[in-house]
């Protein structure tokens, strides 16, 4: 009863124009107010868009491909989610992250404009992860169908205008993706894109090692692109949500590790929908030149 009480679809509420969950917008001026060591590395994403994928690569990376310290402790408790703020007791982002000493990764999904001021000052090493937006749109639709604590998506017709118009929880995807990849150059962030992780998995490791000042042996790499495949995270319950208990995420509507895959989008968007999509997106994707790919 009581847990029931304190677990709903939470509202949204803006933060400086981007709306986010309830929670975080109540504590967003102590979020703000965080102060990284230099040391601590920032995975940045737009919900969805493989940021669970990326972090596990770099814990590895940073680990030397040691399987064992991927199995102790769900991706939550070894990478924080800076923003998060749930109701008690699960401990928020920065409770988490007062407990451990940099160097940190640290998981966000906000907007470059809101990312707390010392991560620029201090020169953090970024690294931001876009997926191509119709991907994106149907990952976050399941996604919001099971976690319970993010608004009811609704219906598909209508999630998709909602997703045009930046109404989902961390505001528009059409802001996250360009105001990085404005200042990718400017402040250094690595800017990856899902797609070319599907791609070539190999190769986007080696990226991120690379930017992590990291030289580990072509076995370890191999042993990352392998720990990190789908099926393996998938598998793994310290990475495929299987911690959060069903009342927050119901995997029985939809499991965090759903598919995995480029190119869903064509077995939900109509032509119809499809067309619409595309013309909006040319309107608001106008003077720019992201590499966004919606198949490989
Ligand atoms: P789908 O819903 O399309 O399957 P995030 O971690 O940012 O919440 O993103 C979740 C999305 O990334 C889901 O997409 C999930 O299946 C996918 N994903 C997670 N791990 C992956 C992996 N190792 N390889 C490919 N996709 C992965």
């Amino acid at each position: 009863e009581k847990a029931q009480g304190a677990i709903h679809r939470f509202p949204l509420i803006k933060v400086q124009g981007v709306p986010l969950m309830e929670h975080i917008a109540h504590n967003w001026s102590s979020i703000w107010a965080f102060r990284p060591d230099p040391s601590d590395i920032l995975i940045s994403t737009y919900p969805k868009a493989g940021t669970t994928w990326t972090q596990e690569i770099v814990d590895l990376l940073l680990n030397n491909g040691d399987a064992e310290v991927c199995k102790k402790a769900p991706i939550i408790a070894r990478i924080p989610f800076l923003e998060i703020f749930s109701p008690p007791p699960i401990p928020s982002g920065l409770d988490l992250l007062k407990r451990m000493a940099p160097p940190r990764v640290i998981k966000t999904h906000l907007p470059l404009q809101l990312v707390p001021e010392g991560f620029w000052e201090n020169k953090c090493k970024v690294i931001y992860v876009a997926r191509n937006a119709k991907d994106n749109l149907v990952s976050y639709f399941h996604f919001d169908q099971m976690n319970l604590t993010q608004p009811e998506p609704g219906p598909w017709d209508q999630y998709i205008h909602k997703f045009m118009r930046g109404e989902l929880a961390w505001g528009s995807w059409y802001d996250h993706v360009k105001g990085y990849w404005k200042e990718r150059e400017k402040r250094n962030i690595l800017y990856l894109f899902y797609e070319d992780m599907k791609e070539n998995p190999h190769r986007e490791v080696m990226r991120i090692m690379k930017y992590l000042d990291l030289s580990l042996p072509g076995d370890v790499i191999g042993r990352v692109v392998e720990l990190t495949s789908f099926k393996a995270m998938k598998d793994n319950p310290m990475t495929n949500y299987s911690f959060i208990p069903k009342p927050v995420f119901d995997h029985s509507i939809s499991p965090f590790m759903r598919k995995g895959e480029v190119g869903d989008w064509t077995n939900h968007f109509t032509p119809e929908q499809s067309q619409l999509f595309d013309e909006d997106y040319a309107r608001q994707m106008e003077g720019t030149d992201i590499p966004f790919r919606t198949s490989i």
